[in-house]
C-alpha cells in the first residue's frame, strides 16, 4: 500500500473507547488514500512508508480523529430570538409551545422557505462547524410534520453531502411536535408510520427516526409504535429523552436497540443499567441545558460508573441552541457535567461515531479506520476542550483528503 501522506513528529490522541486518554508522543500516522495505513511511534515506521507520499512534520502538534457532531437539527427557517427575549422574561418553553409558538413558529416558517433559502442558510452553519474540525455531522428533520417539507428537509441534506467535502448522517424527527392539521397524537403516529416512513426509506432519504418523547410532545406509545415500524424498514432509532422529566423513554428505547438517547438529564439507574446493556449511546446536550437555563444536570457520575458511552454534540436549533460550535459544547459539557476534557474529546469522536453507529469506521484513530483526522496548533489535547474554541484545528483530512491548511 502507497502512502499519500506521512505525519510525523506528531502527539497522536487515538481516542479509542477502551482509554480515550491514551497518547502516543513522537509518534508517525502514515494514509493510503481513504484509510488509515500505520500509526505508531516515529521510531517504529515501516521504511517502505518513507518513500512515498506528502510528508509533514507536525513539531510535537496533536493530532486527533476527525470531529462528529452527532445531533443537530440545523435545516430550518427564520429564528426565535423574539422567544428567547420572552424565556429571559420567564415565560416557559413548553408553554410557549403549547400556544403554537416554538417548534410550531419554526414549522411555519421552514414550510414557507424555498428549498435553495433552507441549503443556503444551512450551508452556512455547516461551514462553522467545518471550520472548527467537523468532519462528520447528523442532521434531523422535524420542523417540517406535513409530508412536503419533511421530504424538502431531508433533500436539503442530501443536498449538503453532495456538495460539502464531509459526512451526513440524515435522521426522520417527524415525531417532533404535533403539527396544526392534527387534533390527536396518535393519528398523527399512525400517519408517519403508515405514510411518511415508507416514502423516506424507499428514497433512502434517512438513516434513523427519532422522536421527542415528553409530556410536552409523545409518550410511550407513540414511541414503542415508531421503533416497531423503524425495525420493520431497517431504520435505525434514536430518541430525545428525559430532557425535561423522567418519562421512561431512554429505558424503551434501549429495549428496542436505540443508537441513542440524547438529552438524558433526569436519567434514573434503572434506565441507565439498560442503556449499558443494550450499548446505547447517551448524547448530551449541554448547549440546549444552558440555553433552557435547566436545573438539572445528566446524571454523569453513574453514567461513568456503569461504562455507557458519553456523546456530546451541538444540538444546533433555533428553539434551545442556536450556535454551531461544537468546540463550545465541548467545554460546557466539562463546566456544566463535570466531563473530564478527554471525555469530552471521546464525546464528539468515537463515542459520537457509535451514536451514528458507524463506530466500525470512524471516530478513533486505528489501522484500517477512514482517514478523518485533524491536526491541531497544540500539543495538549486537553486544549481542545479548555480554549472556548480558540483553538481550531491547522489541517483537516476527510477520507485521506486534505480539505484545510497545507504542508
Ligand atoms: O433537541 N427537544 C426537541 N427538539 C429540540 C428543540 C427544538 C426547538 O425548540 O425548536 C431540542 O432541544
Ligand atoms: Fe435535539
Amino acid at each position: 500500500m502507497d502512502a499519500t501522506f506521512v505525519i510525523s513528529n506528531a502527539t497522536i490522541a487515538p481516542i479509542c473507547a477502551s482509554d480515550p486518554s491514551d497518547v502516543i508522543p513522537s509518534a508517525t500516522i502514515v494514509l493510503s488514500e481513504d484509510k488509515i495505513a500505520w500509526l505508531g511511534a516515529d521510531k517504529d515506521c515501516p521504511e517502505s512508508y518513507r518513500q512515498n507520499g506528502q510528508h509533514h512534520d507536525a513539531k510535537g502538534a496533536c493530532v486527533t480523529p476527525g470531529l462528529i457532531d452527532c445531533h443537530s437539527h440545523l435545516v430550518y427557517g427564520g429564528e426565535r430570538a423574539h422567544e428567547f427575549a420572552m424565556r429571559l422574561e420567564g415565560a416557559d418553553y413548553g408553554d410557549i409551545l403549547k400556544q403554537g409558538g416554538g417548534i410550531l413558529s419554526t414549522v411555519n416558517a421552514t414550510r414557507t422557505a424555498s428549498e435553495d433559502a433552507l441549503y443556503l442558510a444551512a450551508r452556512a452553519r455547516v461551514q462553522s462547524l467545518m471550520d472548527e474540525g467537523v468532519t462528520t455531522l447528523e442532521i434531523k428533520s422535524g420542523y417540517g410534520l406535513d409530508e412536503d417539507t419533511e421530504l424538502k428537509i431531508l433533500r436539503v441534506v442530501r443536498q449538503l453531502s453532495q456538495t460539502c467535502p464531509i459526512e451526513f448522517h440524515p435522521t426522520l424527527l417527524a415525531a417532533h411536535a404535533l403539527p396544526p392539521e392534527f387534533t390527536d397524537k396518535t393519528a398523527y403516529i399512525d400517519w408517519i408510520c403508515q405514510t411518511l416512513m415508507p416514502k423516506v426509506a424507499e428514497q433512502e432519504l434517512a438513516a434513523a427516526v427519532d422522536i421527542f418523547c415528553e409530556p410536552i410532545a409523545f409518550d410511550l406509545a407513540h414511541a414503542e409504535k415508531l421503533f416497531k415500524k423503524a425495525q420493520d424498514l431497517n431504520l435505525a432509532i434514536k430518541c430525545h429523552a428525559e430532557q425535561l422529566s423522567a418519562s421512561g423513554a431512554a429505558a424503551l428505547a434501549a429495549r428496542y436497540g436505540a443508537l441513542s438517547i440524547d438529552h438524558g438529564e433526569y436519567l434514573t439507574v434503572d434506565a441507565i443499567e439498560q442503556l449499558a446493556d443494550a450499548g446505547t449511546v447517551v448524547v448530551l446536550l449541554p448547549g440546549a441545558y444552558y440555553f433552557l437555563r435547566e436545573q438539572q444536570t445528566p446524571p454523569v457520575s453513574l453514567l461513568r460508573e456503569h461504562q455507557v458511552p458519553m456523546a456530546v454534540a451541538t444540538d444546533s436549533n433555533p428553539g434551545t441552541s442556536p450556535g454551531t460550535s461544537l468546540l463550545w459544547m465541548m467545554n460546557m459539557a466539562c463546566v456544566f457535567f463535570g466531563l473530564t476534557p478527554f471525555e469530552a474529546l471521546a464525546g464528539v469522536t468515537c463515542h459520537a461515531a457509535r451514536a451514528l453507529g458507524w463506530q466500525e469506521r470512524l471516530g478513533s484513530l486505528k489501522q484500517g479506520l477512514q482517514a478523518d483526522l485533524l491536526v491541531w496548533p497544540t500539543e495538549n489535547p486537553e486544549m481542545i476542550a479548555y480554549a472556548m474554541g480558540q483553538v481550531k484545528p491547522e489541517l483537516i483530512f476527510k477520507k485521506g483528503k486534505l480539505l484545510k491548511g497545507s504542508l
